[in-house]
C-alpha cells in the first residue's frame, strides 16, 4: 500500500507543501494516541475557560492547538497560523510562505462518550499584495492550495485535496504511516440521506424548513421517495460519511441567536470541508452564494453551511430560489 509522501510527490506537491502537511499527521498522531488512551491519559473532560466564540474548552481542545500550532510554527515553513481555538492569529517565519487555518479537534463534545471527533486544516500562501496581521487569512476558499481532515474514529483516517481529486489515507499504527485507502473520491450525485441537527428546526429560515419537510415527506411528499436521517454531531464524521457514500450536511443559519445566527467557522471548517467536497465532485453552499467565493472579513466568521451530493444540494437551492424571505445569516 502506498505511502502518503510518494503519493504526494508524484502529484507534484511542492516539498515544503509536503513537508507543512506531513507536520500536521504528526501532531494528528499525538492526539489520536492520546484519544485513544481515553480517561488512561488524564486528558477527557472541560477546562473552565472559554474560547473567543464562548464556548466551554475541553481539554484536548487545548492540547490539540498547542501540539498542532508548536509544531507547525518550529518547521519554519510557516508564515502565521490561526486556529478556533486562539484569539488572534500567531506569526511564524516572516520568510515562510504558507498559512495554516485549523480547527484542532472538531466535535470536542463526542470526546466524553467516546464517539469520533477531527481535525479540520486549511492552508493558504501569503497573498500577492501587502498584507499584515488578520488580513492574511482574509482569503477565499479558493486560494486554498491544499485541505483536509483526520478523523479519530474506530480507524484514524486521512482525508486530503491539493486541487487534484480527494484521496483517502488510513493510520497503521504499526509502522506509524498514513497508507492511501481510497485513490479517488467521489460523492454520488443523488443520495437519500441526509445530516442536520433537527432540534433547530423550528428556529430555520422558512426555505430550509420547507425543504426537510418535503424529505421528511418521503415516497408520498413531492419528492417521491424516502430519506434516512443520519447525525453524528460532528462535522468532520457528518461529513465523512458523506464523502463515503452520498447526502446532504446542513447547518443553516438559525434564529436562535440573533447575533450569531451561524454556527460552523469558515475559515476553518466551512472553506475546507467545501475545497473537498467540491473536489469530490459535490456542491457547497451557503443556501444564496457559493462558500469557497465568500470574501471572509474576520478571521472567525461563521457562515450558512449546506454541502454533499450536487442533485441533493441544488434541489434544496430550488426551495432558496423560490421562497422568498428575509435573510438572516451572516
Ligand atoms: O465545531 C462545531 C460542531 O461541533 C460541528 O462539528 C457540529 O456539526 C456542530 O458543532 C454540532 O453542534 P450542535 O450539536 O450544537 O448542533
Ligand atoms: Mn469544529
Amino acid at each position: 500500500m502506498q505511502r502518503l509522501i510518494p503519493v504526494l510527490n508524484s502529484d507534484h506537491v511542492p516539498l515544503h507543501l509536503i513537508s507543512v502537511i506531513n507536520t500536521l499527521l504528526t501532531a494528528a498522531k499525538e492526539i489520536s494516541h492520546r484519544l485513544h488512551q481515553g480517561s488512561l491519559a488524564g486528558t477527557l473532560g472541560s477546562t473552565l475557560d472559554e474560547n473567543i466564540q464562548g464556548e466551554t474548552q475541553k481539554k484536548l481542545d487545548i492540547v490539540s492547538n498547542q501540539l498542532i500550532k508548536n509544531m507547525l510554527l518550529e518547521t519554519g515553513l510557516v508564515h502565521a497560523v490561526a486556529s478556533e481555538e486562539e484569539d488572534d492569529i500567531v506569526m511564524g517565519n516572516p520568510d515562510a510562505r504558507y498559512l495554516v487555518a485549523y480547527d484542532p479537534l472538531d466535535g470536542s463534545s463526542n470526546i466524553d462518550i467516546n464517539s469520533s471527533v477531527g481535525t479540520i486544516f486549511s492552508i493558504l500562501q501569503k497573498p500577492d499584495h501587502p498584507a499584515e496581521g488578520k488580513e492574511l487569512f482574509l482569503q477565499t476558499g479558493d486560494e486554498q492550495i491544499a485541505a483536509g481532515y483526520i478523523l479519530y474514529g474506530p480507524s484514524t483516517m486521512l482525508v486530503l485535496t491539493t486541487g487534484k481529486g480527494v484521496r483517502a489515507y488510513t493510520l497503521d499504527h504499526t509502522v506509524g504511516e498514513f497508507l492511501l485507502t481510497v485513490d479517488s473520491l467521489t460523492i454520488p450525485h443523488d443520495t437519500q440521506e441526509f445530516a442536520i441537527n433537527m432540534s433547530n428546526q423550528r428556529h430555520w429560515s422558512t426555505p430550509m424548513q420547507a425543504y426537510i419537510r418535503d424529505l421528511l415527506s418521503g415516497v408520498d411528499g413531492p419528492r417521491g421517495k424516502n430519506f434516512n436521517m443520519r447525525w453524528n454531531a460532528a462535522m468532520v464524521s457528518d461529513v465523512h460519511r458523506i464523502l463515503t457514500r452520498s447526502g446532504l450536511f446542513s447547518y443553516p443559519a438559525d434564529s436562535r441567536k440573533p447575533e450569531q445566527p451561524c454556527k460552523l467557522r469558515l475559515l476553518y471548517e466551512a472553506n475546507p470541508m467545501s475545497f473537498l467536497v467540491e473536489q469530490a465532485g459535490g456542491r457547497a453552499t451557503t443556501g444564496y452564494e457559493r462558500i469557497m467565493s465568500l470574501q471572509p472579513t474576520h478571521i472567525h466568521q461563521r457562515c450558512s453551511v449546506i454541502m454533499g451530493s450536487r442533485n441533493e444540494v441544488d434541489a434544496c437551492l430550488e426551495y432558496y430560489k423560490s421562497i422568498p424571505c428575509e435573510r438572516f445569516d451572516c
